[in-house]
């Protein structure tokens, strides 16, 4: 299920240019799920194509894999004003699509804050919780999910790129 090029169920229509509906390869069953798309991603209608996507296209490369081993989705697929944190009805709103995207997932990573808040519930720091599994249900499954760092929140912190590079590592597992 994929929202209609005119969807309107919230808000974030008013700003967006393109719907960034998902990229990459669904049959691995592996699907990593960031926050939104940004100005770059709004444009082009492909999820992380910015600043943040080189970030994780280096990082898997530099594991042996690339994207098209992997899907790359987001909480929400139109661009927050100023990429501001997705809303909790703006997620709300787009959950029916992301959980056909996920639906048939062995593995779901967790890129940041709102991918966790979505889909775990989470609200705490990510320090407490990364890379440590746990399952989550997407409608009737269950399915391992990960959470981990945002590339964005690697930039300039050493202990965030390490935690990231350590769950790319463990995706290269999974692809195995
Ligand atoms: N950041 C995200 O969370 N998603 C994108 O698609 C791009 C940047």
């Amino acid at each position: 299920m994929r929202p209609s090029p005119d969807c309107k169920l919230c808000d974030l229509h008013r700003g967006r240019t393109t719907i960034v509906l998902p990229d990459g390869n669904p049959s691995y069953g592996i699907v990593f799920v960031g926050e939104g798309p940004g100005e770059f991603e709004d444009l082009e209608g492909r999820p992380f194509v910015g600043r943040s996507g080189k970030i994780l296209d280096n990082m898997m490369r530099e594991a042996g894999f690339d994207r098209t081993k992997v899907m790359i989705t987001n909480t929400v697929k139109c661009r927050p004003p100023n990429n501001r944190d997705p809303m909790p009805e703006e997620m709300a709103a787009c959950r029916q699509f992301l959980e056909s995207e996920l639906y048939d997932a062995r593995l779901i990573v967790g890129l940041g804050k709102s991918a966790c808040r979505d889909l775990m519930g989470y609200e705490g720091p990510m320090s407490e919780i990364v890379n440590i599994p746990i399952t989550i249900k997407v409608r009737d499954r269950e399915i391992v999910f990960i959470p981990t760092y945002h590339p964005a929140a690697t930039i300039y912190n050493k202990d965030s790129r390490a935690a990231l590079q350590e769950t790319m590592r463990v995706v290269a597992e999974w692809l195995k």
